[in-house]
């Protein structure tokens, strides 16, 4: 029962309109793919706050919240991240992938050229909070990575919720990012989000997804 330390949680759908919800939900959903090449169009940033405070609802360990969102609008300081990020992957893509990621990636016909870093209009960069320090004193969080992780699930659904296209982009490494953006070592950068909408005339590789008996299990 809510008091005034307590909230309670509004459920508020009938079965039927949990079905319907369930189902609309979903067909929107499949709608969403992973998108590279972005248009230049600007996006508003009143947008950009609103997924940002839906990423900032997911729930994490001990309700630390251990996330920050890093909005690059900066044309300089995107072309930095795209020229750390495709040094990176230019060795990635000559030494450091092996034959059977090789062989995986080759559906999605990716290079080490990041194009999109520069055209996006917006990139989000996600950190996870390790620890927070405060003075000389360091207080733990928790799942820091599940966390963040979940958190970075919120904001692509938003974003997609939002009519917007996006692509989650983990070069490795990615600490040149510390640098770039100036952030503590207490954060560690787990994506990079280009956010905008698609270019014109991008097309996606067509890729499979699992049906359902492949992908859920009952025990009743
Ligand atoms: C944790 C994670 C890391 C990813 N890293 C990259 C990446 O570095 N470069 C890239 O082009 N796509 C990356 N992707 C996107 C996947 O390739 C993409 O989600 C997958 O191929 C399915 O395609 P779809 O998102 O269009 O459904 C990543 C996705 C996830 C969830």
């Amino acid at each position: 029962m809510a008091n005034e330390e307590n909230e309670s949680i509004s459920i508020i759908k009938t079965p039927e309109e949990m079905l319907k919800a369930s189902e609309e939900f979903y067909q929107y959903m499949s709608l969403r793919r992973s998108c590279r090449q972005f248009s230049m169009d600007p996006i508003p940033d009143d947008v950009i706050e609103n997924v940002i405070r839906t990423a900032g609802t997911a729930p994490s360990g001990a309700n630390k919240q251990p996330w920050l969102f890093c909005v690059v609008k900066n044309r300089e300081l995107k072309h930095k991240i795209r020229k750390a990020a495709e040094a990176e992957e230019k060795k990635n893509y000559e030494e450091r992938f092996n034959a059977n990621l090789k062989h995986d990636l080759e559906p999605l016909k990716t290079d080490p050229v990041k194009k999109f870093l520069d055209i996006a209009p917006i990139l989000i960069i996600v950190f996870k909070e390790k620890y927070t320090k405060i003075g000389d004193k360091i207080y733990p969080n928790y799942y820091v990575g599940e966390s963040a992780s979940i958190a970075v699930g919120f904001l692509m659904t938003a974003l997609h919720n939002a009519g917007l296209a996006t692509l989650c982009y983990t070069p490795s490494p990615m600490d040149f990012l510390n640098d770039l953006l100036d952030r503590p070592k207490s954060e560690s950068p787990i994506a990079i989000l280009p956010v905008g909408y698609p270019g014109k005339d991008y097309s996606c590789p067509k890729l499979p997804r699992k049906p359902l008996e492949e992908i859920i299990k009952y025990y009743v």
